[in-house]
């Protein structure tokens, strides 16, 4: 065995730990690393060469974590991990198992509320649960504060053509009858182009908990979520229409993976949307690395943004050279609205592979 072939969890541990000192954590804090640590379980404690345990949708290369760095534009950034938990025997079944249990543990320990889970489990979450992936979770950390969990469900768990009608029922168990309606008028107009992609809920008891609803826009122009943003009072259109431009690099129609839009919804206001955010997988319309980071610099700076930031979290997570792949910058997000406004720049741990360079296209010389 090669010296240096650390687990899954050694790998993901030490790049998490870069960030959050990177972030201005306390260098005691060692919550973040220990929730990843429970979180990857099993799957943790393979040696990178021994390969995945379970081909986990939420990194391409199926690592089952995904960093993201959110920058508020009141200057205040937060850490988050994107995770799927994988039991020591997986299957979908298993897995959904695990998680649970994952989720006793996250309660029992930081006191985490589940009401809001239980609330809608058994809508998202069948005896055998259809799709790419049952449940993750995001893991919402920052600097001297207790860390957050979100859950995401997957709307297709019992088929793609149920998906409407578990969205509409999650909102329903959660006290937000109106939400569906108000979350789908405009932004479900392309028949099967636009397909709902994660109901996700915060689990916490504040009053500015959200529940989220995510809307992938296949084969989209920026027109898209621009009509999508509407259900939001007061987004300027132009915002959303440069984000696409700079980002995509003057990609007109996203043909490779989608565009995605979110609205979040908060208990005082069950009408209408407070935010609107948009995610763009940029590492489908690049290049490779050198690409994407300038033009997320050019974003950030053309939002007045701290730019250097971005190429520290970069280097907190690997030292490859950017010319020789592409994803680890996966995707960018842009949020709208009154409660913040910010961008998220999601990493990808490649533990397992680095994606290849487009041929031909490198800007490598
Ligand atoms: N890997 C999946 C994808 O790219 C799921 C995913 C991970 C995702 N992070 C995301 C989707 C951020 C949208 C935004 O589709």
């Amino acid at each position: 065995m090669a010296v240096n072939d650390p687990t899954l969890f050694e790998y993901t541990s030490r790049q998490l730990r870069n960030l959050c000192a990177e972030s201005g954590f306390p260098a005691s804090d060692n919550t973040p690393v220990e929730m990843l640590g429970e979180l990857l379980g099993e799957a943790g404690k393979r040696r990178l060469s021994e390969g995945p345990l379970w081909p986990s949708d939420v990194a391409d290369d199926a690592t089952p974590v995904e960093f993201s760095v959110a920058l508020d534009d009141t200057g205040d950034r937060a850490v988050r991990v994107l995770g799927e938990v994988i039991a020591e025997k997986p299957s979908m079944v298993a897995n959904v198992a695990a998680a649970r249990r994952f989720l006793n543990s996250m309660s029992e320990r930081l006191g985490i509320p589940t009401d809001r889970f239980e609330a809608v489990q058994d809508v998202f979450l069948p005896d055998v649960p259809q799709g790419k992936f049952a449940f993750w979770y995001s893991m919402i950390f920052r600097p001297n504060a207790s860390p957050k969990l979100k859950v995401y469900f997957n709307p297709a768990a019992r088929g793609e053509d149920r998906a409407a009608e578990l969205v509409a029922e999650g909102f329903r168990r959660l006290g937000m009858e109106d939400a569906y309606d108000a979350a789908t008028e405009y932004s479900v107009s392309r028949g099967d182009l636009d397909k709902f992609t994660f109901f996700a809920v915060d689990l916490d008891d504040s009053p500015l908990s959200r529940v989220k609803l995510y809307i992938s826009h296949f084969s989209a122009t920026a027109e898209a979520p621009v009509q999508a943003s509407e259900a939001v009072d007061g987004i300027d259109r132009d915002s959303i229409n440069e984000f696409c431009d700079l980002l995509g690099g003057g990609t007109e129609s996203f043909d490779g993976r989608p565009l995605v839009s979110s609205y979040s919804f908060v208990e005082s206001d069950l009408k209408r949307p407070g935010n609107y955010s948009l995610y763009l997988p940029i590492r489908d319309y690049v290049a490779d690395d050198v690409e994407a980071r300038a033009r997320v610099v050019s974003f950030l700076e053309s939002r007045g943004g701290d730019a250097a930031g971005l190429d520290r979290a970069i280097r907190a997570l690997t030292d490859r050279p950017l010319h020789e792949g592409r994803g680890l910058l996966a995707h960018v997000s842009l949020r709208l609205g009154q409660f913040g406004t910010g961008t998220t720049i999601y990493l990808s741990s490649e533990a397992y592979e680095v994606l290849p360079t487009r041929p031909g296209s490198g800007t490598d010389s």
